[in-house]
């Protein structure tokens, strides 16, 4: 499952010197037809509402074997999003697509990191093609 939070609707269009100019619309065609050339099925979902991405990852439940999420903003003040995800107990891949960690000192901070496989964030629009390879490499090497 691909979810993007906050502002991520705006793809392309929001700051592109920072965030680019592709779309999430090419975002989630990109990584639904990589998944597809691996046999799987993604599903993308994004909201600016954090309890749609709660109910989501709710639904989630038993049904998905790993989450790619890019939780925009709810990163750094979500600890409900973080209690979603911990309790559905799914892997977890979180992406940025800015090096959060070089930006404004309240973005350093993350509440999912802690309960995430990993983090990819820096390498723009690419990441999330890398948060597939590592989604990949987890579900088919390190989980066994
Ligand atoms: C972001 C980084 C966040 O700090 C910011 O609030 C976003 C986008 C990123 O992809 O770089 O909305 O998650």
């Amino acid at each position: 499952m691909l979810l993007n939070g906050p502002n991520l609707n705006l793809l392309g269009r929001r700051e592109p010197a920072r965030y680019g100019t592709t779309t999430l619309a090419e975002i989630e065609k990109a990584v639904s037809e990589l998944g597809r050339s691996w046999g799987w099925e993604v599903v993308c979902f994004q909201s600016n509402h954090e309890g749609a991405l709660i109910d989501c990852i709710h639904n989630a439940f038993g049904r998905v074997d790993l989450i790619i999420i890019n939780p925009g903003a709810y990163t750094h003040t979500s600890v409900a999003l973080r209690d979603a995800l911990a309790g559905v107990a799914i892997p977890v891949i979180e992406v940025h697509l800015s090096n959060i960690h070089a930006r404004e000192e309240f973005r350093h901070h993350s509440f999912i990191a802690p309960i995430a496989v990993g983090q990819i964030a820096g390498f723009g629009a690419d990441g999330y093609r890398l948060a597939m390879e590592g989604a990949r490499h987890y579900l088919t090497v390190r989980k066994g």
